[in-house]
């Protein structure tokens, strides 16, 4: 009997599972119609509990480019919305689609849903993690770099967030040594952190967390941000984060070379200065564009190549 392989985190792929959805991804990108696994049509539900324009975009094209039907509900317009149970869901979407795809607050909702169905669950970003656009900004970065293997990925802002936590465990993966630049009022989850630090023994990466923005970004290959204000975070004080804004000043300090990556959307004159955004060293469109192949070479891995 096979288990069902979901994509919930982004340790959730071994290092080798990780360099092969790359592969993929960059052969999706290559010849983008090719990939028919999901021919039929296949439906995958797409379900979002928050909103959405890349994901929602890139899930919906990409699933139609591999040749099924993208099925996209908002939590408004569902009973999940009014309170059906996440078990009940999945029961019920497992006999009618290929694949789910969620969007959604806690990490332990996606949790609920795997454990609930026997169709593969992908996380559209919770909470906690983004993995699908680590994957993507793996492949951006690859674009660039060749290997990832010894590559320096620092992050800044939020260090309790996300894409903070999704980078830690996606470069630790790919033997990457990441750096979290975050006031020490906000830091990684310390469990997220010590299990990218268990990953990245293993990968020959590393894990380090500064408070210090001038020593995050020392020497980087790859500067990285994220709004300072998460979805459901309104209202909150963004003012500690201003000393880890990605500015042409923090951008010098990186290796001459350094690409810059957000997984937008961007707030220019907050977590990113308008030029480095808009500049010669950004990567940000490859990287919105990346969304597409990355996941679509996700699908089929888990669709048709996971063990
Ligand atoms: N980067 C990203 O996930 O964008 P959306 O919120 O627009 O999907
Ligand atoms: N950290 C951001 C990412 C948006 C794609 C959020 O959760 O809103």
């Amino acid at each position: 009997m096979t288990t069902t392989r979901h994509f919930l985190r982004d340790d959730d792929l071994t290092p080798a599972e990780q360099a092969e959805v790359l592969d993929l991804a960059a052969e999706v990108k290559r010849d983008r119609f090719r990939f028919r696994p999901l021919e039929g049509p296949r439906s995958v539900a797409v379900l979002f509990d928050k909103p959405s324009t890349r994901t929602r975009l890139s899930f919906t094209a990409g699933i139609a480019e591999l040749g099924g039907n993208p099925l996209v509900m908002d939590a408004a317009t569902s009973q999940l919305g009014r309170g059906e149970t996440i078990a009940d869901t999945a029961r019920v979407l497992e006999r009618q689609v290929s694949a789910i795809v969620w969007r959604t607050a806690g990490q332990e909702r996606i949790d609920e849903m795997a454990a609930g169905t026997t169709v593969p669950v992908v996380n559209a970003l919770t909470d906690e993690f983004h993995p699908c656009q680590v994957l993507a900004d793996l492949q951006t970065v690859r674009e660039t770099t060749g290997d990832l293997a010894g590559v320096t990925l620092a992050y800044f802002g939020d260090g309790a967030n996300n894409m903070a936590h999704s980078y830690l465990l996606g470069c630790a993966t790919a033997g990457m040594h990441v750096r979290v630049g975050a006031p020490a009022s906000q830091p990684p989850d310390p469990a997220v952190v010590a299990r990218a630090t268990e990953i990245a023994a293993a990968t020959g990466g590393s894990v380090t967390v500064h408070d210090d923005a001038a020593k995050a970004a020392a020497g980087a290959d790859v500067l990285a941000t994220d709004t300072w204000v998460s979805m459901g975070q309104d209202g909150k004080d963004t003012a500690r984060y201003e000393p880890y804004a990605v500015t042409e000043n923090l951008l010098a300090l990186a290796a001459p070379d350094a690409i810059v990556l957000h997984c937008l959307p961007a707030y220019r004159g907050k977590e990113i200065a308008a030029s480095v955004l808009d500049g010669p060293r950004s990567r940000v469109w490859d990287e919105a564009e990346n969304r597409l192949h990355a996941q679509k070479a996700l699908l089929i891995w888990l669709l048709e190549r996971s063990p």
